[in-house]
């Protein structure tokens, strides 16, 4: 009862008495309600806090079975040990953590070069939280660019605009809405689902800040044609002086181009092309949150941009929207690039691309599915259903039955009335899960294909993507 008074003394009394003699699960905080709205007064055993909160967790889905997300939920358990070992560490301390700054620098350091930055170019770049603030910043940093280029000029600057396709992802929307610049979306085409370099060129002009252009992307996993773009910007620059940059969306396949298509032109070989987002928790294979940003060369971030600051014992430079972070998805990005190499990168790289390739065909043989994503340069299956009276919504509530999460949405403008299951492969997802995962989806499209849930509707409006 409420009005009850409580005799903490003869409770904490018991406690002790209790403990030596039973588990955390025979002591009182597991019959009681845990703390959910306000502080508690009274602490617990840390055992007890533990074990509560470690079991309600088991609600959430299995990190493992999870198809939905690009982000690493696997690594080494040396890396995983470093990852301990460098929880402490706040990445901003530059200072009093030099040698963490030293191996960021290393990294970036060995991402231009895998970027195939030119000898000539003082590439620089930094590590952020992910692919979305390294968005922000390198957008930010040619919007600076291309004001201070109007000004110097005598011309107007306050139309800035940046041009993309409706196939990026959602971080270019909040840049172009919270930097203040007018966005031009180029719609996708049904059977293409990207954007073409004519498409570009028409949406163009002096006001452009940048040019948005993606590696694998969000919703197919297709690639913009960026070589095209770039020669076309490179016209555009002889014949109108418009001097525009593009930047490289490369969340998941910057970690992929480089092994798999060595050949492809994407990267910093084209001239245009001045800044390049990565994921490192991405296909970097490291846990989540780290991102990376490099630009080709350090005449691509305007000096005023970066801070120095003093007040944590040194001279220090800081471009970022964050201040405070964690040092150890860092020093796990490390970790796995002297651990693994080139080769080794190549390596799971070509099991995840063949993987993707076999559950492809064997989805697209069953004649109940259409997969959209021919080509299959990424390791990741987008899939339609065939003539169904149920949805992909349906079959995602249907696998997640069994455990699998496959998220089910449609694709953006012009083709909205395609919805669409996204699978993505991801290294400790091998051939026998893929098998198992086989069995599991023709079982759940047989019984929604004889069942009556077929005609609930309310899947529909379950949209589940990840980003
Ligand atoms: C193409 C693309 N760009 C940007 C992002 C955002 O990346 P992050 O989650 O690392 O911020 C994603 C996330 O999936 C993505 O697929």
């Amino acid at each position: 009862m409420l009005s009850e008074k409580i005799d903490v003394d003869k409770l904490e009394k018991s406690d002790k008495e209790h403990s030596s003699t039973t588990t955390a699960y025979g002591s009182r905080y597991f019959k009681t309600s845990i703390p959910k709205y306000e502080l508690p007064d009274d602490g617990m055993p840390a055992q007890a806090a533990y074990q509560l909160i470690h079991d309600e967790l088991n609600l959430d889905g299995n990190p493992a079975l999870n198809l939905a997300s690009f982000v690493t939920t696997w690594m080494e358990s040396e890396a995983d040990k470093l990852v301990m070992e460098s929880m402490d560490k706040n990445y901003v301390d530059n200072d009093e953590y030099p040698q963490t700054q030293v191996i960021q620098e290393r990294v970036v350091n060995m991402l231009a070069r895998l970027f195939n930055a030119p000898k000539e170019c003082q590439s620089i770049g930094t590590a952020t939280i992910g692919s979305s603030e390294a968005i922000m910043l390198g957008l930010l940093a040619h919007k600076w660019t291309w004001r201070e280029r109007r000004k110097a000029e005598g011309k107007s600057w306050d139309k800035p605009n940046i041009v993309m396709g409706a196939d990026v992802h959602t971080v270019w929307e909040k840049f172009a809405k919270y930097f203040d610049v007018e966005l031009k979306l180029i719609p996708l085409r049904e059977d293409l689902y990207t954007i073409t370099a004519e498409d570009v060129a028409l949406e163009i002009d002096e006001n452009t800040i940048a040019v948005g252009a993606v590696i694998g992307t969000t919703f197919t996993g297709q690639m913009d044609p960026i070589k095209e773009i770039n020669d076309m910007l490179m016209e555009i620059r002889e014949t109108k002086g418009w001097n525009i940059p593009i930047h490289v969306d490369g969340a998941s396949g910057g970690f992929i181009a480089p092994f798999l298509y060595p050949d492809l032109e994407w990267d910093f070989r084209l001239e245009q092309v001045r800044s390049i987002n990565v994921s490192g928790h991405k296909y970097g294979l490291v846990y989540p949150g780290v991102g990376w940003l490099i630009f080709k060369d350090k005449t691509d971030i305007p000096e005023d941009l970066v801070f120095n600051i003093n007040y944590l014992g040194g001279n220090m430079s800081n471009y970022s929207l964050n201040f405070s972070k964690g040092s150890s998805t860092i020093i796990a990005q490390y970790y796995n690039f002297i651990r693994l190499g080139f080769n080794g990168y190549k390596d799971i790289m070509n099991n995840m691309a063949e993987n993707a390739k076999y559950l492809a065909d064997k989805l697209q043989q069953t004649g109940k599915f259409e997969v959209i994503n021919k080509q299959m340069t990424f390791p990741l299956v987008t899939v339609r259903l065939k003539d169904t009276d149920f949805t992909v919504f349906q079959l995602s509530g249907k696998l997640r039955e069994k455990g699998w999460i496959v998220p089910a949405y449609t694709l953006p403008e012009n083709a909205q009335d395609i919805a669409v299951l996204r699978m993505v492969i991801k290294e400790n997802f091998g051939r026998d899960m893929i098998e198992l995962f086989l069995t599991d989806i023709m079982e759940a499209y047989h019984h929604l294909e004889k069942s009556e849930e077929k005609n609930d509707q309310k899947g529909k409006d379950n949209l589940t993507l990840l980003y």
